[in-house]
């Protein structure tokens, strides 16, 4: 199953989600059962590591790893099973960017957990712990979904 987290840089919300869920699938003996990756919908952050705030946020909850930022592209749209934005306008903007392609495989990270909403972005809002916070539930009820959906598993 192949999995893409999409905000606008690609140098906060959708790497770390990216890595939150890499390492969730890696402790539940999955990890070759996914394939994950993540992009942003605007290409000027294009090249960059992930952000050092998102970075160091990461660490201090033990997830590890790298990142360099890229935007989306066809492929994304049509090889992924699910592209998981970070708030409205993400979803606005992938909507548009993927056409038809994109029916019926992007979603809001925060749909999958009981209270829905946004992972606000912590490039304006500076809160890095509450958007580690809201991808971290939103990933972990994720996971928890597609495994009520038998996903196959290869081990
Ligand atoms: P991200 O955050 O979409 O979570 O990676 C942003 C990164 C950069 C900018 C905006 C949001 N920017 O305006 O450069």
């Amino acid at each position: 199953m192949r999995i893409t987290f999409v905000c606008l840089g690609n140098i906060c919300r959708s790497p770390m989600a990216e890595l939150v869920l890499k390492k969730m699938v890696k402790e539940r003996g999955l990890a070759s059962s996914f394939e994950i990756t993540s992009c942003g919908t605007f290409s000027y952050e294009e090249g960059s590591p992930l952000y050092a705030p998102a970075s160091r946020t990461l660490r201090a909850h033990g997830v590890e790893g790298e990142h360099t930022a890229r935007k989306v592209t066809r492929d994304d749209v049509e090889k992924s099973d699910y592209l998981l934005v970070m708030d409205e306008s993400n979803y606005r903007d992938l909507t548009e960017f993927a056409g038809d392609a994109g029916k019926g495989k992007i979603f809001l990270l925060l749909s999958f957990t009981p209270r829905g909403g946004a992972v606000a972005d912590p490039w304006f809002t500076r809160d890095f712990e509450k958007a580690y916070a809201d991808i971290e539930e939103g990933c972990r009820c994720f996971l928890d979904f597609v495994l009520q959906k038998d996903v196959p598993v290869q081990k």
